[in-house]
């Protein structure tokens, strides 16, 4: 570390991202030519500190919140969002358990040493090979999706004989919530293929959700453990939670009237939106947390029924604003738009292969040159990546020193979440290699890929 005064960058950056004096910037201490040196680029560079900070804080918040009210909660960690085997550990060794939606993030939390009651396995078409895993690994909890998984699970429990453990499971409901951005909407029945609908039928007979919820309660293979919810993704309004979770324990009453059996649990599954872009206000999880333990309180007085356990699971939250992608840059084009405006084209050494959210969601970003200050003015560009198609867009807008210039790093910020998870190699693009950074010290956790990676699957 040079020791100098360092200026931190803020949001959407990682929290120990800062330019020192020099101009160019450090990760935790780690200057950013130094692991563009060491470790090639793209490179997407994740501040562990960060990472533990904001699982450890989002932990405490939740508890906090539910403490008040008198009930417990866990806080899973969304493994869909970036999971590998030091994350899951991270994620472990600050209180959290770990989510996961198939066999291959299941695999990566037990190869973590997760104990298996502290997995969730999600997934709206689990197979049998992944069910089976789930069971030997004893995970806490299985999220079923429909009626025919019910069966399906129970039958994988008959098959393993007599003394077999019954599967703990939660049934997955669709409360007409939907959030993200700045809204949510709240419809009666879904045209999408998560979930069980809450919503009473045309024939005015039992919901799907109720009619899973008692199926299962009729199988003495399955242990009912609770309802899940889950509403959407970077949700920056928070009431569209409060209203889920209405519904939910709405629902959960509905099942004890009828059978006599109140679930233990309620999931309100994740979603907490993030900051992206300079001036974006994350949503706070403080106040998110109070306010759904406060509605859940009140819905449960009203409803007359104990409060459930509550869990949660977040997984951008947590893991995207910890992340920049560091980018080599190459071509440097001007190119004309109306009158007389003029857009500056940086194509960097990756692109929609190491993050296809602009390209599948729209989704904006804030780039800026990090191994040098910019001494020219700042002028509009758009950062583009180095596939075959227009649509490699790595950042629509944004000012970038006009004296931008091959071989200047390039960083994408709150590159965390949804990147690697989501990365691909399309025109045989190998995936860039995930750094930590950490005191001054990187360590690589996920390697780069090379063409040889690629070509052994190609048996010729
Ligand atoms: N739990 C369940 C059941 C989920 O389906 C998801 C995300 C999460 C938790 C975690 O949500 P988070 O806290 O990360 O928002 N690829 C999209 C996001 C897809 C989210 C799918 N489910 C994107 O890049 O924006």
């Amino acid at each position: 570390m040079t020791g100098g005064p360092d200026t931190p960058l803020g949001l959407p950056w990682p929290a120990h991202a800062a330019r020192g004096a020099d101009g160019a910037v450090r990760v935790a201490g780690v200057d950013v030519r130094d692991l563009a040196a060491e470790q090639g680029t793209p490179a997407y560079v994740l501040d562990e500190a960060d990472f533990r900070d904001r699982a450890r804080t989002l932990r405490a918040a939740f508890e906090g919140a539910f403490a008040e009210v008198g009930a417990g909660v866990d806080v899973y960690y969304a493994g869909k969002a970036f999971l590998s085997v030091a994350v899951a550990r991270w994620a472990h060794e600050e209180g959290l358990r770990v989510d996961t939606s198939t066999g291959g993030e299941l695999a990566v939390a037990l190869r973590a040493g997760v104990p298996g009651g502290d997995i969730g396995l999600h997934g709206n078409n689990k197979s049998g090979a992944e069910i089976a895993r789930a069971l030997d690994a004893g995970v806490g909890r299985l999220i079923v999706d429909s009626l025919g998984e019910v069966e399906r699970v129970a039958a994988a429990v008959r098959a393993r004989g007599a003394g077999a453990p019954p599967a703990p499971v939660m049934v997955r409901v669709t409360t007409g919530v939907h959030a993200g951005g700045h809204e949510y909407i709240s419809t009666a029945h879904e045209d999408q293929k998560f979930g069980l609908s809450v919503a009473t039928p045309a024939d005015g007979g039992d919901s799907p959700a109720l009619t899973a919820l008692q199926l299962v309660l009729r199988h003495p293979e399955l242990r009912l453990l609770g309802i899940h919810s889950h509403i959407g993704s970077q949700i920056l309004d928070p009431a569209g939670f409060a209203v889920a979770a209405q519904t939910v324990l709405g629902l959960r009453a509905d099942l004890a009237e009828r059978t006599g059996y109140l679930v233990p649990e309620v999931d309100l599954g994740g979603g907490f939106g993030i900051a992206y872009l300079p001036g974006e206000v994350p949503l706070d999880v403080d106040r998110i947390a109070k306010e759904i333990a406060g509605a859940v309180d009140a819905t449960c007085a009203a409803l007359g029924t104990p409060l459930p356990r509550l869990s949660f699971e977040p997984g951008r939250a947590i893991v995207g604003p910890t992340t920049l992608t560091l980018y080599t840059v190459g071509t440097v084009k001007p190119v004309s738009l109306d009158e007389g405006t003029s857009r500056l084209y940086v194509s960097v050494d990756g692109g929609m292969s190491d993050n296809i959210r602009p390209a599948l969601y729209g989704a904006h970003y804030h780039a800026a040159i990090v191994s040098r200050e910019g001494a020219a003015e700042m002028v509009l560009a758009r950062v583009v990546g180095k596939h075959c198609e227009s649509g490699d867009i790595v950042v629509h807008e944004v000012q970038l020193p006009a004296d931008v210039a091959a071989g200047d790093l390039l960083a994408v910020a709150a590159t965390g979440a949804y990147g690697r998870s989501m990365a691909s190699n399309y025109n045989h693009v190998p995936r860039p290699p995930v750094v930590a950074v950490r005191d001054g010290a990187s360590r690589v956790l996920v390697r780069r890929e090379t063409e040889d990676d690629l070509l052994a699957l190609d048996l010729g």
